[in-house]
Parts: C-alpha cells; sequence; structure tokens
C-alpha cells in the first residue's frame, strides 16, 4: 500500500507561477507514487477573512480550477475542499483538548500574523490555525506532507500533537514528516518575491496576452538603460524567469546581455514566449475545466467522498480510543 499523503492550500487568491513552482508541480509529480489527498482548505482562510468571506465560494473554485488545470488529476488522488469533510473539525476540536496553551502562543506564524494583519485582539481560531492543519493531516494518517520552509513549525506541532495523542490514549497515529519543497524564489515583475499582495504576480489564469503585458513592465538590470549597455544577469528579475522558463537560449541570452548585444526588449520577448509555451497546456486545460462547472464540481465530490470514507475511518479509532460513543 502507497504511504499516504496531504497538502493544504488557502483559498486566498489566484494561484500564481510562485504557487505553481514552488507547489503544484511537485503535488503532480507526488500523485503517482502517494496515496494523495489535497485540501482547500476554506476553514483556515476564515481565520483572516471571517468577517468578510463574500469571495470565499469563488474562491474556493478558482484554486480548484488551479489543481486541476496544473495537472491534478481526480482518477489519481482526492481533492477536496475542508469543509466539506466535517471530520476534520471533529479532530480539530478533539486535539484542542490535548494541546497545551503555551505550545499555540510560540508558534512563529501566529506572532507575525497579529502584525501583519494588525490584529489586536486575535481570535481563539487563530491562534488554533495550527491544531487545525495537525487534524487536517492526522485525520488521513498521512505520513508525507509536502511543503515549504515557511510551514516546518506547523508540522513540528502536529508531531508533537501526535505524540501527545499516542501517548494518552494509545498508538492511533503516525508521525508525519515534510516534504520539503525546495523552489527558487520566484521574482515578480517588480523584482521583488513574486506575491499576490504586492501586485506583482503573473497568474496561472492570465491569458497570453496578459502575460506578454506584464512581462513588458517587468523590472530588469537597472543599470542597463537600453540595448549596448552592458547588462548583469545576476541581478535581473528577467533572467531568473528565463532561467527556470528558457533553459536552452539561457547561456546565450547571458553572454548577449552582458556583452550589451541582446537589448532588454528583446530578451523578454523571448522569455514571454518561452513562458506562454510552457503554460499552453495548463491554460488550456484550465479553459476546460472552467467552460464545464459540471466537471469541476463532479471532481470536488468525488474528491470529498473519498476523503470522508478514510476520515471516518480514523475517526472511529480515535472515538474509541477517547472513549467517545
Ligand atoms: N498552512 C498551510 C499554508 O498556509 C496550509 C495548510 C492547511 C496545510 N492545512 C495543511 C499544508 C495541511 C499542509 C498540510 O500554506
Amino acid at each position: 500500500m502507497a504511504k499516504r499523503l496531504l497538502s493544504g492550500m488557502q483559498p486566498t487568491g489566484m494561484l500564481h507561477l510562485g504557487n505553481l513552482e514552488g507547489a503544484l508541480r511537485n503535488w503532480v509529480r507526488l500523485q503517482d507514487s502517494y496515496d494523495s489527498y489535497f485540501c482547500i482548505v476554506d476553514w483556515h482562510a476564515l481565520t483572516t477573512v471571517a468577517e468578510d468571506p463574500s469571495n470565499l465560494k469563488s474562491l474556493v473554485r478558482e484554486v480548484a480550477l488551479d489543481f486541476l488545470a496544473a495537472g491534478l488529476d481526480p482518477a489519481k488522488c482526492a481533492i477536496f475542499v475542508q469543509s466539506h469533510v466535517k471530520q476534520h473539525a471533529e479532530l480539530h476540536l478533539l486535539l484542542s483538548m490535548i494541546t497545551p496553551l503555551p505550545w499555540l502562543e510560540r508558534v512563529p506564524t501566529y506572532k507575525e500574523k497579529r502584525e501583519n494583519l494588525n490584529i489586536e485582539s486575535a481570535s481563539y481560531g487563530l491562534l488554533g490555525y495550527p491544531v487545525l492543519q495537525a487534524a487536517d493531516i492526522m485525520v488521513y494518517k498521512a505520513e508525507a506532507v509536502p511543503v515549504g520552509r515557511d510551514q516546518l513549525p506547523h508540522l513540528e506541532l502536529t508531531r508533537e500533537i501526535t505524540r501527545r495523542f499516542n501517548f494518552l490514549f494509545g498508538p492511533v497515529f503516525p508521525e508525519c514528516e515534510a516534504l520539503l519543497t525546495e523552489a527558487a524564489v520566484m521574482p515578480g515583475t517588480d523584482g521583488r518575491k513574486m506575491s499576490k499582495s504586492y501586485g506583482n504576480a503573473i497568474y496561472i489564469s492570465d491569458s497570453a496576452d496578459e502575460t506578454a503585458k506584464k512581462l513588458k513592465t517587468m523590472f530588469t538590470d537597472p543599470a542597463k538603460l537600453r540595448r549596448g549597455d552592458p547588462g548583469h544577469p545576476e541581478v535581473c528579475p528577467v533572467f531568473a524567469l528565463q532561467q527556470l522558463y528558457n533553459k536552452g537560449e539561457t547561456p546565450w541570452i547571458e553572454e548577449n546581455c552582458r556583452s550589451g548585444a541582446l537589448g532588454c526588449v528583446d530578451c523578454k520577448k523571448k522569455l514571454t514566449e518561452a513562458l506562454n509555451e510552457n503554460l499552453a497546456p495548463i491554460r488550456e486545460r484550465r479553459q476546460v475545466f472552467a467552460s464545464d462547472p459540471a466537471l469541476v464540481e463532479k471532481a470536488l465530490e468525488q474528491g470529498a467522498a473519498k476523503a470522508r470514507e478514510t476520515a471516518e475511518e480514523t475517526m472511529k479509532e480515535v472515538r474509541a480510543a477517547m472513549k467517545l460513543g
């Protein structure tokens, strides 16, 4: 039996190239070798948007489209929405009973979120965010969790909660392990890290024309003002994208940028072509699913049904271990 794997993503916006290269492509590879569960964590999103969740439903749908477009295959893995599988909430509640408050107060993301979002009085749910994440993982007895480095504190906490549960109630859960995705930082069009909140992102859902337009305005080496000026590829965000999406031409581009023979306009044209070609199959798939809402609905229903079955098996053991029911 293949090892079980789970990962989750918050429906906070359309997914961009950073999400694609940092997570989705890796998930697509992993779905072939693990019993995989990919969860759109809408309850987690409520820890920051609870007062105005008006867009939540459409964001969930867009993320589902991006998952399917990237190549996650409902025949190989379970793609589902967290709130469709109530067992996550039940396990979250039970785990909250055995999680010491100080463990949660020292989680770095809790402090960061409170500061970044300017929250004076954080909600109970925000503090409990990592307990809900532990429940997401544990309810499937997932052993492998592909995540970025920023999530390591949450996985460490999940392991601590797992050990505590097993110590108190018997060996129900395996300890999960992170499958670290070591992605190169994806530069956005302004040269900073690509992020939806900076307004510098290229989205999976962008058209080829939109992509071309964004690349036209992209920052380059500030010392290279016109063709003829020698460029410094090592500081140029366009070159960073060439290395990702136009590997074959990279040595030539590097040489001719440095010498000055290649201007930024032509360099960007090359990138636009390579990037649009790379994304074409993903965008085509997105179109197919976007024009057939019933197909997406069916994939999410099928995913939730499979997830519920696995999760309910775990919960039967948990309830028995905790002398419930
Ligand atoms: N906290 C994760 C993030 O912000 C999302 C997440 C929720 C998750 N539940 C998970 C990731 C379970 C891995 C496993 O990226």
